[in-house]
């Protein structure tokens, strides 16, 4: 058996690249070789007929990229993709997760879309920041819909403070939503692989809303109740996810609010929070499951 794992060109946290580095070791203690490639857009052209490419044809893809376009190509190519494209795609974008997670049982933050504006110059209305807050109530939260590490996510106390978010963001696509002021700064990550949560952290910031480690928060692991263990394991069959993390907030009485959902959840964090072995267990559902689909 023989598998890639694609990694953006451009990435600079070394965290990525460490994942990546995990997944391989991993792969290769139980005897598959795997191959991390971050040239691969470099590597592939699309053609009427055909794309051709000068990469060896693997077992298996292990996408960590996130770049929609060549997961695309290499799909239609016939390629076995974990993630698979469109789970990816979805997860990316904030606004396509929440789209598919409602009407299916799942509770997220009330949600506004953001209009999109094509040119920098226009103005943004006084009123559609009424709307939002009559929509929302006060603090609102915006989010770029393309964002991670809690760089996109802004909180508005007033309509000032929302109308100047609105006009930095106004020609990025993003969204508004009710502010969860249960547990301020503390979200819950878990680790879902092939549809069962296998690890999971809290994760704690006192100094910020956005409990991202990038911003400052810290992990430690936590007991996962059977209500967030439910909603994390169904999300991840909704979106289509053989591998994510999912983001949750407390609501009243500890009820599991879903805050996003990450197709490429990193795996340092959550091993060293949780001592759980989340790469070993990737590769072994990535085995079986190439292994399973062999045999159909
Ligand atoms: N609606 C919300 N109410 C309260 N806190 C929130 C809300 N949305 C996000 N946060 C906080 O901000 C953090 C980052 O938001 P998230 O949507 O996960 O974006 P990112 O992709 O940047 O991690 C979350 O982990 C959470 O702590
Ligand atoms: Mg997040």
């Amino acid at each position: 058996m023989k598998g890639l794992i694609f990694i953006n060109p451009y990435l600079v946290p070394s965290e990525s690249v460490y994942q990546a580095e995990r997944l391989k070791q991993e792969f290769n203690k139980k005897g598959v070789d795997v191959e991390i490639i971050s040239d691969a857009s470099m590597r592939i052209a699309v053609q009427a007929d055909s794309a051709k490419t000068d990469l060896p044809k693997p077992d298996f893809i292990v996408y960590l990229d996130k770049d929609k376009y060549l997961s695309k190509v290499f799909e239609k190519g016939g390629a076995r993709l974990f993630n698979s494209h469109n789970a990816v795609r979805i997860c990316d974008d904030k606004a396509e997760t929440y789209i598919a997670l409602a009407g299916r049982g799942i509770k997220f933050p009330k949600t506004v879309f953001g209009a999109l504006c094509y040119r920098d110059d226009l103005e943004i209305k006084e009123e559609w920041a009424d709307k939002i807050i009559s929509h929302l109530n006060l603090p609102v939260i915006v989010k770029e819909s393309y964002g991670s590490m809690g760089k996109g996510v802004y909180k508005a106390e007033n309509k000032e403070e929302l109308l100047s978010i609105m006009r930095a963001v106004k020609t990025k696509p993003h969204l508004f939503q009710e502010y969860i002021p249960t547990k301020k700064g503390v979200d819950v990550r878990v680790i879902v692989i092939g549809g069962v949560a296998v690890a999971s952290m809290q994760r704690i910031n006192e100094n910020d809303f956005r409990s991202n480690v990038g911003q400052g928060g810290r992990c430690e692991k936590v007991e996962l109740s059977p209500r967030f263990r439910q909603v994390a394991e169904r999300c991840a069959s909704i979106l289509g996810l053989d591998y994510c993390g999912v983001d949750l907030l407390y609501g009243d009485d500890e009820e599991p609010i879903v805050c996003e959902v990450n197709s490429n959840a990193f795996i340092g964090g959550i091993e060293s929070a949780t001592g759980v072995n989340v790469a070993e267990l990737y590769a072994k559902y990535v085995i079986n499951t190439i292994k399973a689909e062999k045999q159909e």
